[in-house]
């Protein structure tokens, strides 16, 4: 057990539409690994920072702002990847501005580089930064840095 993180609440992974699909879904793009191998890199992490770890998906908008509220009481911050809502939601991005726990924005790709329409993230205007381009490896980086996030704010409290 890391000291600091004992006290802390669970850091939540937040995956939104498609990413369901991931293993089979464009992998020249998003790569081979499955969204339960992503989980379980995440739990790795976590648990190797101390920390519990909730993961979800859903296909749907609204769940997904039920599920940054939810991250908001419930964890002490969070990761999200919001896949193609990013560029279009200001439902999520008002969620995210909503809650008090910091957000960590992931992706697998690297948005900018691709289509026009990638290139406004609605998340990216209301998370604490952002991680993306590095495949599955993007959500280690996304739980560290949430990880610290939540052990710099319960220093500060
Ligand atoms: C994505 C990038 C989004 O533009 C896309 O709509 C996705 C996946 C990524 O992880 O690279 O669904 O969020």
């Amino acid at each position: 057990m890391h000291a600091g993180a004992q006290n802390l609440k669970p850091l939540h992974v937040l995956n939104g539409p498609n990413l369901n699909l991931l293993g089979t879904r464009e992998p020249e793009i998003y790569g081979r690994e499955t969204l339960k191998d992503i989980e379980a890199l995440c739990r790795e992490t976590a648990q190797g920072l101390g920390f519990d770890l909730a993961f979800e998906q859903t296909n749907h908008e609204g769940v997904l702002v039920d599920l940054i509220q939810r991250a908001g009481t419930d964890s002490s911050a969070f990761v999200l990847n919001a896949g193609a809502y990013t560029h279009t939601s200001i439902a999520l991005h008002d969620a995210i501005k909503g809650v008090d726990a910091p957000c960590v924005e992931v992706h697998l790709s690297q948005p900018a580089a691709r289509e026009a329409f990638r290139e406004i993230s609605f998340v990216a205007r209301a998370a604490a930064g952002s991680i993306s381009g590095f495949g599955a490896y993007s959500y280690v980086l996304g739980v560290q840095a949430a990880a610290r996030l939540a052990k710099a704010r319960a220093q500060q409290d």
